[in-house]
């Protein structure tokens, strides 16, 4: 008989969810982490660490640029304790943390600390000792991309981690990479008073999403004091008594004509490297195991999150998919429930994202540009927030909510939405969508009003053409 029913490898948002639920569901479950807490990325230096600074020092911009006076709240003599935020992330952190291992106790699942490598298909060793399994489940997430020429000393060159714990704030910051990264960690540092320059290898920020989402948050951003240099790519770095000075160049080559190299060198007191992420198999011993990866080094999964391997499961960031927490949640969840002998279901075209700025931009399904590409005949309905009476209230009139409906069917395929509450915005449109509900549908729901939600059946309206506000 094997020691458990099921070894869950990492307890990162996918790793400890599966874990539980499977022993809700009955089976004797192990989850091995290296790491000292339980959460892996997302609590420990992801998801969590990063809104809790993003909302601290939102609060502490808000109190020190008098942006409230206008509401009639003045305040005098605000400072930073840059300490105490730190203390207050990380009592966050302790308490979410610390939260799972009490869950794990509670539904029993056994917490096997150590780095697990496979020694055979049913099979891994953990601190020196085997334990078998009937099922394994591979949850080992991601880690930051490398940029070669570029390395990260936690200190001048940083990487998330660092950019979470940095000591004080940088005068100025160059972020390398343009996505969701740079710019909610770029949003932290800029509202606590540093200089941010963003520098992005392609022509737009934040790759993936609706080309009008990107162009309207560029600005936005611009305009909040962010200097984004798209089109251009960072070729090396040195560091000297504390500064960087980082070598760019135009992405498509330094320029030959008019005796211009395109060379240019960029100094800053801290650089950020958040070029994208990639997933954690080294060390796994998957060989042993006949678990195959991807190009990309990621491990292909089925319908049924199992690798070509039977009883080997993969989920979350080492799977392809967007790297978000939300989805390998979902993906623990319907593994585990395959893994009892159930049906397990995610819904892939429907999985929100959102990045936390202020405003918030947030999508689900597919963008305009998709739709071109994959030859689906579209309807487009845009409202923005500048006519939602909620937002023109608390004066947060940036954005727009876009909902993109299928011409013939009315079908919602997509939602895309620039707001200071798109993120809790877009959780009707996933519903929505998920249900398979038409623009009409959303279009004849009662919406609380004055509500920012509001601007989502509006934009629903308006793929009718016939938007009320505007
Ligand atoms: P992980 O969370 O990476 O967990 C994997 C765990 O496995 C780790 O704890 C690791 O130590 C452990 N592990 C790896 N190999 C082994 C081994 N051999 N033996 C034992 N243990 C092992 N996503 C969102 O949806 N919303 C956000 O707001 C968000 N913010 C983010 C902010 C930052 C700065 C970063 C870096 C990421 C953010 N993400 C966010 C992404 C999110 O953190 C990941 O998508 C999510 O954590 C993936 O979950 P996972 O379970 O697949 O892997
Ligand atoms: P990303 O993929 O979002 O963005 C990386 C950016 O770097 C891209 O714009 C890319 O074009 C650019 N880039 C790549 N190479 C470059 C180079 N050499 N020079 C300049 N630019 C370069 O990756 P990021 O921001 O590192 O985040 C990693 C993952 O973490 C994402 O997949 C994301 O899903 C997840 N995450 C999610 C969050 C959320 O849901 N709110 C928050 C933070 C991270």
């Amino acid at each position: 008989m094997a020691d458990f029913d099921l070894i869950v490898i990492g307890a990162g948002p996918g790793g400890y969810v599966a874990a539980i639920r499977a022993a809700q569901l009955g089976l004797k479950t192990a989850c091995v982490e290296s790491r000292e807490m339980l959460g892996g990325t997302c609590l420990n230096v992801g998801c969590i660490p990063s809104k809790a600074l993003l909302h601290a020092s939102e609060l502490y911009e808000e109190a020190h640029s008098g942006v409230l006076a206008k509401f009639g709240v003045n305040f005098k003599g605000v400072s930073l304790d840059l300490d105490q935020m730190h203390a207050e992330k990380a009592k966050a952190v302790g308490e979410l943390t610390g939260g799972i291992e009490f869950l794990f106790k509670k539904n029993k699942v056994e917490w096997l600390k150590g780095q697990a490598a496979f020694a055979s298909a049913n099979s891994v060793v953990v601190a020196g000792k085997t334990y078998t399994a009937d099922k394994i489940m591979i949850a080992t997430g991601s880690s930051v991309t490398p940029l070669p020429g570029v390395d990260v000393d936690q200190k001048v060159i940083v990487d998330s981690t660092g950019a979470l714990a940095l000591p004080k704030v940088p005068k100025h910051m160059v972020v390398i990479g343009g996505g969701v990264i740079g710019l909610e960690l770029g949003s932290v540092w800029r509202r606590l008073g540093a200089e941010v320059t963003v520098v992005e290898y392609l022509d737009q920020i934040l790759p993936g999403m609706d080309a009008e989402v990107r162009k309207e948050s560029a600005k936005i951003f611009k305009k909040q004091g962010f200097a984004i240099r798209t089109g251009t790519k960072v070729t090396g770095a040195t560091v000297k008594g504390g500064k960087a000075t980082l070598t760019v160049e135009p992405a498509a080559g330094p320029s030959t004509g008019s005796g211009q190299t395109g060379f240019e060198d960029i100094e800053a007191d801290c650089v950020l490297v958040s070029i994208g992420r990639r997933p954690n198999t080294d060390g796994l011993a998957l060989d042993k195991a006949g678990v195959a990866l991807n190009a990309r080094g990621q491990i292909e999964v089925g319908h049924d999150f199992q690798t070509s391997v039977p009883g080997i499961y993969a989920i979350g960031d080492v799977t392809p998919g967007p790297m978000l927490a939300h989805k390998a949640e979902d993906e623990g969840i319907a593994a585990a429930e395959f893994c009892a002998g159930l049906t397990g279901i995610v819904n892939h075209d429907v999985i929100p994202g959102v990045v936390y700025t202020m405003p918030e931009i947030a999508d689900v399904g597919i963008t305009e540009e998709e739709a071109k590409a994959k030859g689906i005949d579209i309807k487009v309905g845009k409202f923005p927030m500048m006519a939602n009476s909620r937002a023109k209230t608390n004066r947060d009139t940036d954005g727009f909510v876009k909902v993109i409906a299928d011409a013939k069917t009315d079908r919602v395929l997509g939602v895309h939405i620039i707001a200071s509450l798109a993120g809790t915005m877009i959780a009707e449109a996933a519903l929505a969508m998920e249900f398979g509900a038409t623009s009409e549908d959303i279009a004849y729901t009662c919406h609380a009003h004055p509500t920012h939600a509001e601007a989502l059946k509006e934009a629903a309206m308006a793929v009718q053409g016939k938007p009320i506000h505007m």
